[in-house]
């Protein structure tokens, strides 16, 4: 039985690294089978996932012997971290590894509403030349408002200034003489809602951020501004989103994360015929790149805590 187990998908060299120190059972679609996944897992010490598998209840009881879960990203909302620390499971995440990959996700999406560059491709191969259609809009001179303005905002934030935009912050939690304020102006909520062209959320799903962009928020937004979540799905209330933008309520939007996610089809109708919308399955993170770097981190990680070389 192997002493590490992998259910999701991971850098192949450091699984190398992982499987030349233990026995390892790396299987990226064993996610999918949580009973044959409590049964590989009776004698693990240490168990690696991404943000699909549940590490709770069941899967924690079959994990009798476990000593660490690695996570290959950041939030924590899938595995019950008060559980792991009563048994003295150490939970790794990998804290820094991917804000770069999700800073730049933000900026391709604002090049990509503001512009527009990308819808082109059909009409101009099919011998229509939609010069004025498509004339898109500049960064440079806009403002983007920053909800949340932790980590990775503050990567979002120096791009945009580098490229001449704006950049507006809400952020109450964050002290009010914290040096970060230099790349920000601080503001209300409401005032984002007002003044921004951009607005992208950078927050934990909490109480507090549930559904902070609801109908209240997007119909107080300017009417072509556009709105970015790369955080977590459930801060944007999905629903009135859609009806958003199929109302042109606002000018368009981009949504890496969803309230249920994987998002079903079913799920994902309310989006149909909606102008300038950008869906992604939860990838603002992860690049070739980003990959390769959190994978490497939790191996490092777990050989340690399991007494490997690495
Ligand atoms: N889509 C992806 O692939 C991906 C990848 C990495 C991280 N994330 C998500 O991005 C989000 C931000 O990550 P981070 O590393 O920058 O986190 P962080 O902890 O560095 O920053 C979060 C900030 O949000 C602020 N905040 C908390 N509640 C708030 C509220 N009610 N209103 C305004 N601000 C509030 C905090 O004060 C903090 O400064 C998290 O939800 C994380 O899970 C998504």
């Amino acid at each position: 039985m192997p002493e590490i187990v992998i259910t999701e998908f991971m850098d192949e060299n450091a699984v190398d690294r992982l499987k030349q120190a233990f026995d390892c059972t790396y299987d990226p679609t064993l996610v999918d089978r949580p009973e044959e996944l409590a049964d590989v897992v009776a004698d693990a010490r240490a168990l690696i996932v991404r943000n699909r598998t549940q590490v709770r209840g069941a899967l924690l009881n079959a994990g009798a012997k476990l000593e660490c879960v690695g996570r290959l990203g950041v939030g924590l909302d899938n595995i019950d971290v008060a559980a792991c620390k009563a048994r003295d499971i150490e939970v790794y995440p990998v804290t820094g590894a991917n804000d770069l990959s999700v800073a730049e996700y933000v900026i391709t999406c604002t090049t990509s509403l503001l512009r527009g560059a990308y819808l082109g491709t059909e009409s101009v191969i099919a011998g229509d030349w939609p010069r004025q259609s498509m004339m898109g809009r500049e960064l440079a001179g806009k403002t983007l408002g920053l909800i949340g303005f932790g980590a990775i905002a503050r990567e979002v934030a120096g791009r945009a200034l580098g490229l001449g935009m704006d950049v507006i912050a809400y952020d109450p939690h964050l002290d009010a003489t914290d040096p970060a304020w230099q790349q920000a102006r601080n503001v209300s909520l409401d005032e984002i809602a007002e003044l921004s062209d951009v607005i992208s959320l950078h927050v934990p799903l909490n109480e507090s951020t549930r559904h902070l962009v609801d109908t209240g928020f997007l119909t107080a937004m300017k009417d072509d501004a556009i709105v970015i979540n790369a955080a977590r799905g459930g801060v944007v209330d999905d629903t009135a989103l859609a009806r958003a933008l199929l109302e042109n309520i606002i000018g368009g939007a981009a949504l890496d994360v969803f309230e249920v996610e994987p998002l079903t089809a079913g799920a994902g109708a309310k989006f149909a015929g909606a102008k300038n919308f950008i869906a992604t399955p939860h990838i603002a993170g992860v690049t070739v790149e980003s990959n390769v770097r959190v994978s490497h981190l939790i191996a490092d990680k777990v050989l340690a805590k399991l007494g490997a070389s690495a």
